[in-house]
């Protein structure tokens, strides 16, 4: 077997971080002519250019930007990853243009990177930006960062000018959780301290940048133990053979080896390894393989194969830290779509815990999140994400949101630990029934039309209006009131009805908890539906369980789920009893009966409580609609 390039120690991943103007393109530039990874006719290019602009030096940055110039149009990613080679090692640079946003750059380019140029500029010190870049570097848990204090030759190449920035980054850099940090003054554009020591420095006795890269300590961060295989792909090229391609994204496999796929449970062993040299007797993180396995079961794609001793966790409510990249900030209303791994499910950040202030490293409270803010935040996903957290295994630790309407990638994130306040409460609680997912294939197609144009045609925000209580208690009779009144105001209203979807949709389904649970499920992911276009929704079903409420909840984002309890005593609805229901429970005719023979659970905070035994159904109404008016879902 020929060595993995990923793991062979002779291979380093790199990033740089800083805006044009520190020079970024010209090191890159400069890294690539003095180890003669530039052609000829390249350079001469590049002269030609130089001259024809005026430039009495050649400027390097004009090949790098040119480049990427070139890649960008034909491709349309952020990261153009740059290979260049000495004898002693080769080098991949994650480069990304200077033009986007450079939070973004470094996140996105920063993945898999063990080392981080850092650029100052040496006129202007340390900056909010080399901050920051530091910041997400520690983040990120890049082992090696180095901060290049570039344009030397235009301070004089003064020694006390490259010990004050380092000191003062040496101060900034010991609050965060810093990796191993290095200091060199350069000139990128002369090439000091880049290939070459410098004599215009003889006060710096350090290496040269280039020597760093080729001698620093790789491969120490890389995750051997957790076996994870994200699946992109079920090949069944022939009959009888079916293999499952992917990356693998850590760990070490070898056939006979006993594996888990999630989120079926299922086991089996892998029968054999493939990649393009061939069967394998052995692959590691950052090999793309095809893994078959003894057992026909199905895999699809998004699922996850791991080691049967060695399961990632499971959890739809997740502790995360997110770097915020784009113009439109965070918007706690948006149900995103999370891209971990191979999967996609829909997320929204059910709680923004605090922004941090990266010029301090102070927590400081925040409504949002903006272009390259950082903060921790609490989101919650309509399925199980498998994971680890992201301290222990970046691969399966990291993730994306995308903005579900312009499928912009808008923050990157950072797992630390499932989040036990509601994880209890979510999906999770579902496992049992969503480990019989059988569609699991499926991407999020986005509408033609977002949910914001319909709220603006509509005139009205979209919420679901979530009436849980006693059977006869009058969920019904102001739902339906209240409908009349939000359809005279011109609103889009959408009604679901416990008994009625017992005629249709949920037929299948009785009054078991069980049954109860499935029955909360479906009706929740069809309001959803209808809230996603729009509307306002109304839910009419006893929903006797907290845990089916709260997932209903977690289906939306923060603040348009309204719970209304319609409490009404038990004795009155007895006595009430519109539908006969309650004389034939007690009479032993009906089994589960909600406060018969079943349990109601009241809810603990809903957003209103109507007391339908001390209100008419009017008075109720207007309440709603005062709460509704109150929270800008509706004006007036
Ligand atoms: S839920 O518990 O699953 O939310 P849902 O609101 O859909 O119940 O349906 C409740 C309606 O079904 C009641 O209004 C009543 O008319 C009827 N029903 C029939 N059997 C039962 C039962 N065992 N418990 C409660 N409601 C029942």
């Amino acid at each position: 077997m020929t060595p993995d390039p990923y793991l062979s120690m002779d291979l380093l991943r790199f990033t740089t971080a800083g805006s044009v103007d520190d020079g970024k393109s010209t090191l890159i530039g400069r890294l690539l002519l003095d180890t003669k990874n530039i052609f000829e006719d390249q350079l001469e290019a590049v002269e030609r250019a130089s001259r024809l602009r005026g430039e009495d030096y050649v400027d390097l940055a004009l090949y790098t930007d040119g480049l990427r110039a070139e890649r960008e149009q034909r491709i349309t990613i952020d990261v153009a990853y740059r290979f260049f080679a000495t004898p002693k090692r080769k080098f991949i640079i994650a480069d990304t243009p200077g033009h986007i946003q450079y939070t973004r750059n470094m996140v996105t380019g920063a993945s898999t990177a063990e080392l981080a140029i850092i650029l100052i500029d040496a006129q202007k010190g340390v900056v909010t930006q080399s901050k920051r870049h530091g910041f997400i570097a520690s983040l990120l848990q890049i082992p090696h960062v180095l901060v290049a204090v570039n344009k030397m030759d235009l301070v004089g190449y003064d020694q006390g000018v490259f010990q004050r920035i380092a000191a003062e980054y040496t101060a900034f850099a010991s609050k965060l959780s810093a990796p191993s940090l290095t200091f060199i003054p350069i000139s990128a554009l002369l090439g000091d301290n880049v290939v070459q020591r410098s004599a215009a420095m003889p006060w710096y006795d350090g290496p040269s940048l280039l020597h760093h890269l080729e001698h620093v300590n790789v491969g120490a961060s890389r995750n051997l133990v957790d076996f994870r295989f994200p699946v992109q792909m079920a090949l069944r090229p022939s009959a009888g053979f079916r293999g499952f391609a992917g990356q693998i994204a850590s760990g070490v496999i070898r056939p006979g080896e006993e594996v888990v796929v999630l989120p079926s449970g299922r086991a089996s062993r892998v029968r054999s390894i493939v990649s393009y040299e061939g069967e394998l007797a052995e692959a590691a993180a950052g090999d793309s393989v095809l893994l078959t396995l003894e057992d026909e079961i199905d895999v699809s794609r998004g699922d996850m194969i791991v080691r049967a001793g060695n399961l990632p966790q499971a959890s739809a409510a997740l502790q995360c830290t997110l770097c915020w990249m784009s113009e439109e900030p965070l918007n706690r209303h948006t149900p995103y779509i999370l891209q971990h791994t191979t999967r996609q499910v829909r997320a929204h950040v059910d709680q923004l815990t605090y922004r941090i202030d990266v010029d301090t490293l102070h927590r400081e409270p925040a409504q949002t999140l903006e272009l390259n803010e950082i903060g921790r935040v609490r989101l919650v996903t309509t399925q199980p994400l498998y994971f680890d957290s992201y301290q222990v295994n970046r691969a399966t630790g990291n993730f994306i949101l995308i903005d579900p309407y312009s499928n912009n990638t808008v923050a990157a994130g950072m797992i630390r630990r499932e989040d036990q306040e509601v994880a209890d409460l979510t999906v999770a609680n579902f496992s049992e029934k969503l480990a019989t997912i059988r569609s699991s294939n499926v991407v999020w197609e986005r509408t033609a039309i977002s949910q914001e144009l319909r709220e603006q045609r509509h005139g009205h925000r979209a919420a679901v209006l979530w009436f849980t209580g006693l059977s006869g208690s009058g969920k019904s009779t102001i739902a339906r009131l209240l409908e009349r009144r939000l359809w005279a105001l011109g609103c889009e209203t959408f009604y679901l009805d416990g008994d009625n979807v017992r005629h249709g949709l949920n037929r299948d389904l009785g009054f078991s908890a069980e049954d109860r649970q499935e029955n909360i499920r479906r009706v929740g992911e069809v309001a959803r539906l209808a809230f996603e276009h729009g509307a306002l929704t109304l839910c009419t079903f006893i929903s006797p369980f907290r845990a089916d409420r709260r997932f209903a909840r977690s289906l939306l984002p923060e603040g348009r789920f309204l719970e209304i309890y319609v409490k009404c005593d038990l004795e009155i609805v007895k006595r009430r009893d519109p539908k006969g229901l309650y004389a034939r429970a007690l009479a032993g005719e009906i089994a589960d009966f909600t406060g018969i023979s079943s349990p109601y659970e009241e809810p603990e905070a809903a957003e209103l409580v109507i007391e339908s035994d001390l209100i008419s159904a009017e008075d109720a109404v207007e309440a709603i609609l005062a709460e509704l008016a109150a929270r800008g879902v509706v004006t007036g």
